[in-house]
């Protein structure tokens, strides 16, 4: 072998923090750190995973207008959301069981967040309860809650983000069933997760991962314990499947939500402008555009092919973030010139988590932050807030 060739080697095996700098860095550090069927089920979408793909291609169309020779020597990429101000304009999506990438989870993300002035939107099927993860760390957090079947289960869920101190609820309605994973079929990936022959080698081959599942919390659905006849993951994972997944919602159901949450209400997995208006009619405040990162459905276009179109028919009457590809600061500001309030992402903090645990989060968000600063610099723009259509090449 040529000596001229390792340094080459050895910068792609870096592992560390500090080989992080973009998105894509700690999507494929995770790859090495995880087994297949976790990191497939992290990366993978429903069917065919066109709708992934859909929502890198419809960000990639969009392009920016970019001003010299103004004087952008004062940036500021602070927003205000609901009346409060966030240092980023990047809300961290709700992607469940994060203990799967690392034993820390929710924890380790919720201290990121809160240290670089980011909103982190905890999922009902967190790995930790979210009364703990709001205890370890002063960031913002929205609860993201299920439109289940089991009024005790979703009452008792709803008041408990609320004595935690949660700012926000966000109803995801866009899982009426599970979408078909392919790649998780593939794999024999379940949650909770289970060792089987087809993913045993592939397992035992990432022994780091596996001491971390072994004196890590049980990966399970954390806030459902109490409910299920036992507290194991197994009990919790049957029961949701059994109990829980009610397909006769509609949105009456969300006004009888609006009308016990008090605090903002938002609605996630919109895709047309008629759910917008639904959602605004019964009563939310904010409208998340998201396909679920392509998890749930193969078939429905990018989330920057529908956004104009839904913030055309949603007006001023509710805040609209964009949820779906978002891999570089440059996104963000995309997203902010189609007419989101901000944008929000899943995968890309879950790379983060997976490749450095909490510093690989905080490491993401940082070169985020550094992206929508540098980003702006370059449209000849001072302030993220006043990002809109006139940056658009039409
Ligand atoms: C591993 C994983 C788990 C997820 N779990 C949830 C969830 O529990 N609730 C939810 O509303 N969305 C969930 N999502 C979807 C995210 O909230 C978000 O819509 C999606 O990740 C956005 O696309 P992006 O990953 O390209 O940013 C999950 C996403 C991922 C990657």
């Amino acid at each position: 072998m040529k000596i001229s060739k390792i340094p080459k080697m050895l910068a792609k095996n870096r592992t560390g923090i500090d080989a992080i700098n973009t998105v894509r860095d700690a999507r494929e550090i995770s790859k090495r750190k995880l087994p297949k069927m976790v990191w497939d089920f992290i990366d993978g979408g429903a069917d065919g995973e066109l709708a992934v793909a859909a929502n890198r291609r419809s960000l990639n169309e969009i392009q920016l207008r970019p001003r010299f020779l103004t004087d952008v020597s004062n940036r500021d990429s602070s927003i205000q959301i609901f009346g409060n101000k966030t240092e980023l304009p990047f809300i961290l999506s709700p992607s469940g069981m994060a203990t799967i990438a690392h034993p820390q989870g929710e924890l380790a993300v919720a201290k990121a967040a809160g240290r670089c002035g980011a909103i982190f939107c905890v999922s009902t099927a967190s790995g930790y309860t979210l009364e703990e993860i709001a205890e370890v760390s002063d960031a913002r957090l929205w609860f993201q809650l299920y439109l289940w079947g089991n009024e005790e289960v979703v009452e008792s869920l709803i008041d408990r983000a609320q004595i935690s101190g949660y700012e926000a609820l966000v109803v995801t309605v866009d899982v009426p069933v599970v979408g078909k994973r392919e790649r998780d079929l593939a794999n024999g990936m379940s949650l909770p997760v289970r060792i089987r022959p087809r993913n045993a080698i592939n397992t035992l081959r990432k022994p780091r991962w596996l001491l971390g599942l072994l004196n890590g919390p049980d990966i399970t659905f954390a806030n459902l314990a109490g409910f299920a006849e036992g507290d194991d993951a197994s009990s919790i994972g049957e029961y949701t499947d059994r109990e829980l997944v009610d397909q006769t919602r509609t949105w009456n159901d969300l006004e009888i939500i609006r009308n016990r949450w008090n605090g903002p209400l938002l609605v996630k997995g919109v895709m047309t402008p008629e759910d917008a208006i639904n959602a605004v009619d019964s009563g939310a405040d904010g409208v998340i555009v998201s396909n679920h990162g392509g998890r749930q459905m193969s078939f429905v276009p990018g989330v920057a092919s529908v956004f104009e179109s839904i913030v055309h028919a949603v007006g001023h009457r509710a805040e609209i973030f964009f949820d779906g590809g978002i891999r570089r600061g440059e996104d963000i500001v995309k997203a902010r010139a189609v007419g989101a309030t901000a944008a929000c992402g899943g995968r890309p903090w879950y790379w983060g988590l997976a490749a450095g645990g909490e510093q690989g989060v905080e490491k993401i968000l940082s070169v985020l932050a550094a992206d929508v600063d540098r980003t702006l610099a370059l449209l000849g723009e001072e302030k993220y807030v006043n990002v809109d259509q006139r940056y658009l090449y039409r």
